[in-house]
């Protein structure tokens, strides 16, 4: 049993490297953070950045790649990452569960929505496969699948691209995880059917009582669901901290830059677009000092040798930054800006 006030989930100091034969690539590099129960958090951060690589960590799926995990990961106060595979199955898709990006890599293309989903209620529930199938259409219910009781016995491709990413939110909430995690949950969809997958989770989490943990390269997507966000950048996190003061006063240059490439409705999006200039770097060789210094604006000589911490902010503990700027510095580019 976990201690009162202790998060459900909380990830310390974690490393995870690739060997590869170009070299160690150090895909997440020291990163903490935790996720109350019931709670959600987003992991944001360009392509590249380590979040899939963090996601997978918790549920030892970036085992079977080769990767070598170093740190904490404590579930409910359990440490993951000291689990046997067998013991960590027991976890995977009973009290932690994932959807991922494509939904077709989740559902077999041959086997019937429903059968598949039946196999998940099954793979951690003592029952008949007829009260399997009652959950399964309740479940499909639960999603927003029209007609679930004629529906459940589709194949995927009878599915629209929304309905399968429904399907797969069905299939994971089959054993009432109190952990969902979703990288990428709505890419692939279209801005509508985004916004409705998006509000989906939102009114899941509320009614099941989960928590969410969701990545994004698009800090648009967790804007309005996160409670907590967390900035990724070259394995690290730079800045962490409530999304009502992420988005309203950001101290990180690499957080402006996300935000300013949110496209928004009012204004033409192109002008709204500016992308941060440069690429993000190697993780197998990253750059000296500050990770983010040849593509920051505001980089100081000493900068790329300094390796900045992830400091709370004296005003405010629970946010906390990676930069060498004085925070009233910052702030003041931060306005200006704005
Ligand atoms: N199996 C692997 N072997 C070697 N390197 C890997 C492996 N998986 C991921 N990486 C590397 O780890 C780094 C982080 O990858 P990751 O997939 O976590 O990024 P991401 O932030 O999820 O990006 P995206 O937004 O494109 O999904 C990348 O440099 C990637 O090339
Ligand atoms: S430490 Fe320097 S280079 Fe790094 S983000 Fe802050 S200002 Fe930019
Ligand atoms: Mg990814």
């Amino acid at each position: 049993m976990s201690a009162a006030g202790e998060p459900l989930l909380r990830v310390e100091n974690l490393h995870v490297q690739f060997p590869t034969e170009d070299g160690v690539v150090k895909a997440v590099d020291g990163i903490s953070y935790g996720l109350g129960r019931g709670r959600t958090l987003g992991i944001v951060g360009e392509s590249g950045s380590g979040k899939t690589v963090a996601v997978l960590s918790v549920l030892g799926l970036t085992r079977a790649q080769g990767a070598k995990a170093e740190g904490r990961i404590l579930f409910e106060g359990r440490d993951l990452l000291s689990l046997s595979e067998g013991e960590l199955r027991g976890v995977r898709g009973n009290e932690i569960a994932m959807i991922f990006q494509d939904p077709s890599s989740a559902l077999h293309p041959l086997y019937r929505v429903g059968a598949q989903i039946v196999e998940a209620v099954r793979a951690h529930q003592d029952v008949s496969k007829a009260k399997a199938r009652e959950r399964t259409i309740e479940l499909l219910g639960l999603v927003g699948i029209p007609d679930p009781g004629r529906r459940v016995d589709d194949y995927p491709h009878e599915f629209s691209g929304g309905m399968r990413q429904r399907a797969m939110i069905a299939m994971a909430l089959a054993n009432e995880p109190k952990l969902l995690i979703a990288d990428e949950p709505t890419t692939a969809l279209d801005v509508t059917v985004q916004a409705q997958i998006l509000a989906l989770l939102e009114r899941l989490r509320t009614e099941l009582g989960m928590a969410i943990l969701i990545v994004t390269h698009d800090i648009g997507v967790v804007a309005e669901m996160a409670d907590e966000i967390a900035v990724m950048y070259a394995g690290r996190i730079v800045e962490t901290a409530t999304a009502e003061t992420l988005l309203k006063s950001p101290e990180h240059p690499y957080t402006w830059g996300l935000l300013r490439s949110i496209p928004t409705l009012d204004g033409p999006r192109v002008e709204q677009l500016a992308p941060i200039p440069g690429s993000p770097p190697s993780l197998i060789d990253p750059p000296s000092g500050c990770h983010f210094h040849p593509r920051c604006a505001y980089a100081q000589p000493d900068h790329a040798r300094i390796d900045p911490e992830l400091r709370p902010l004296p005003t405010d503990p629970a946010h906390k930054v990676a930069c060498l700027l004085e925070p009233k510095v910052r702030r003041g580019l931060w306005e200006k800006s704005s």
